[in-house]
């Protein structure tokens, strides 16, 4: 596995890949690697010949007062499981490598950062889209994958691709869960042992809505208290941010289900802020 710090010395190791007829991927991370990670890169390690992994805790998309400081790092450990998983290039670039000091340019979806974790986190698509799209612009990857658990940020970046005619490939997987069901995030380093046991009823409320839906509720408020409901009970130490019903892809709150719609939360427990989805069939 290569190593790069430098975006140019990446992005030349990303061209000669091309020019040799290589298939590229590209999956970018902010690190603290998991096995959520972990299973988009060995998608793209069975899906293209060369798989470029990024690790860069991007500045620009966390707010004022947000963890950016506190953000949980582990540069070694990542390169071992990165490359245990198929990549053959590393990026790991410090910010001032991504970011001139008097950097201007911003790649924004305003629809599409609207709703659900835009509400409360004004400026973080905004950071997403520009790195993503500065990213993309020096991997040059035929495909770039993300996981479903921010169904929001992939949603909003395959908007983005498709604004943009991108010649890349915007690939989603699934999320990846623990054996309680809790979502693998680099962010659940931070639940206390109290909050780490009721986390597992962040996801089994959105199965309770999507049994509901299964039987036939279709009314959207009536499945978002179903899921606060179920959170009073469940999780009493849990904050919630949001509890929306949304359109899968433009992530506009629904009324109703009228056919598949994603049910997704955030949830403050202790210092983490928790985000899982469920798709409701009806
Ligand atoms: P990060 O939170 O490190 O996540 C990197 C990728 O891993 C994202 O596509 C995310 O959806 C995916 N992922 C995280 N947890 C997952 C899980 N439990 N199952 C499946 N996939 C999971 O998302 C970001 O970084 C950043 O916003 C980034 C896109 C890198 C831009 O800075």
């Amino acid at each position: 596995m290569h190593r790069f710090n430098d975006p140019k010395e990446f992005q030349e190791q990303a061209l000669a890949d091309r020019a040799r007829g290589k298939t590229t991927a590209l999956v970018p991370t902010m690190g603290f690697l998991h096995e959520g990670h972990a299973s988009l890169i060995r998608w793209a390690a069975a899906n293209a010949d060369a798989v470029y992994v990024s690790v860069f805790v991007n500045p620009t998309q966390f707010g004022p007062g947000e963890d950016l400081e506190a953000y949980p790092r582990d540069p070694g450990r990542d390169a071992a499981l990165a490359e245990s998983c198929g990549a053959t290039a590393l990026f790991m670039p410090a910010p001032g490598d991504i970011y001139a000091p008097d950097h201007c340019t911003w790649v924004e979806v305003p629809p599409l950062a609207r709703h659900l974790c835009g509400a409360s986190r004004p400026v973080h698509f905004r950071g997403v889209a520009t790195v993503v799209s500065i990213l993309l612009h020096l991997a040059l990857p035929h495909v770039a994958v993300f996981g479903q658990k921010d169904w929001q940020q992939l949603a909003l970046l395959r908007r983005m691709a498709r604004d943009l005619h991108l010649p890349c490939r915007i690939e989603g997987r699934p999320i990846v869960r623990e054996a309680d069901g809790l979502a693998l995030s680099s962010r659940n380093v931070y639940l206390g042992p109290a909050e780490r046991a009721q986390a597992p009823g962040l996801h089994a409320g959105l199965l309770h809505a999507a049994a509901l839906a299964r039987d036939g509720q279709r009314d959207a408020p009536t499945l978002k208290a179903a899921i606060a409901a179920y959170y009073a009970e469940h999780v009493p130490a849990g904050e919630v941010d949001y509890i929306e019903i949304v359109d899968p892809e433009n992530v506009q709150p629904v009324a109703a289900l009228e056919g598949p719609a994603l049910a997704a939360v955030a949830v403050r427990l202790g210092r983490a802020r928790l985000i899982d989805n469920e798709l409701l069939r009806p």
